[in-house]
């Protein structure tokens, strides 16, 4: 999750979950934007029921769930999506119908399940954040991306008090061009401001991370041996081994 639009949220939903399936893992990926990109960067349709009838109309997620590879499951958007936003009745229950939704699904036995947010924190990033026990902000290396990340700590904090539970926080470096001072500035702002909380790997700006989805492949199957599928190979290790900065 970021406010801030291009910072490699989608790309990093379809790229780690595919490394941590690739790990051994089984992941479900959950597609709360609107855009409904993570379908496309699978070669699936959108053009399908999602998250859009499990929100709007209380479809289980088991129904709309599509086998995308071995062990790994998306949950589309669908087209609809976007239309929850603007849903006005329900009052506070509107938030938890996410998190309910998953309560009801067999989704249980799975090791990951990662949604991926819109550039909002509305009623859709508010259902993200009360079914989430972690929640990654990518931050990509310019000041705007620096700016997003610090709109969405509040955000996240009364997010957590609301829902009544704790919400762990991770950062990751995206887009890294490790030749610009500009990134190591940004890198080095995270790093001294959550101590213990940016995950040691980086993900280089790499550019086929940003050719593949046009092929319906992740990383792994459109370049295995890119900077990208190496960064998203060791981010999914972080994660499975708490490796940090
Ligand atoms: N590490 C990267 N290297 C090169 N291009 C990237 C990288 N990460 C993302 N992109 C590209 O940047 C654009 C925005 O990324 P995306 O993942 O869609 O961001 P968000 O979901 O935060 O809006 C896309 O065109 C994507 O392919
Ligand atoms: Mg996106």
């Amino acid at each position: 999750m970021n406010q801030k639009g291009g910072v490699g949220k989608t790309t990093t939903t379809i790229n780690l979950g595919h490394a941590l399936v690739i790990t051994g893992k089984k992941v479900t990926l959950l597609d709360m934007d609107p855009q409904g990109q993570i379908a496309t960067g699978y070669g699936l349709e959108n053009n399908v029921s999602g998250l859009d009838d499990v929100l709007l109309n209380d479809m289980a997620l088991d129904d709309v769930k599509v086998q995308a590879r071995d062990n790994l499951f998306v949950v589309p958007a669908g087209k609809q999506l976007g239309e929850f936003e603007l849903v006005t009745s329900g009052g506070s229950a509107r938030g938890h119908k996410l998190r309910q939704a998953i309560e009801a699904s067999s989704l249980h036995d799975q090791d990951f399940i990662l949604i991926d947010c819109p550039p909002s924190s509305g009623l859709l990033g508010v259902n993200a954040m009360f079914a989430a026990g972690e929640i990654v902000i990518p931050v990509s290396s310019d000041y705007l991306s620096l700016q997003g990340l610090s709109r969405m700590i509040p955000i996240v904090k009364r997010a957590e008090s609301l829902s009544g539970h704790e919400i762990k926080l991770w950062l990751l470096s995206t887009r890294m061009d490790l030749r610009r001072r500009l990134a190591h500035e940004v890198r080095n702002k995270i790093l001294n401001y959550f101590p213990g909380r940016v995950f040691k790997t980086m993900i280089r700006e790499n550019v086929a991370l940003a050719e593949c989805p046009s092929f319906g492949k992740t990383i792994f199957e459109y370049k295995p041996t890119s900077a990208g599928a190496e960064d998203y190979f060791s981010l999914a290790h972080d994660l499975l081994e708490r490796r940090m900065s």
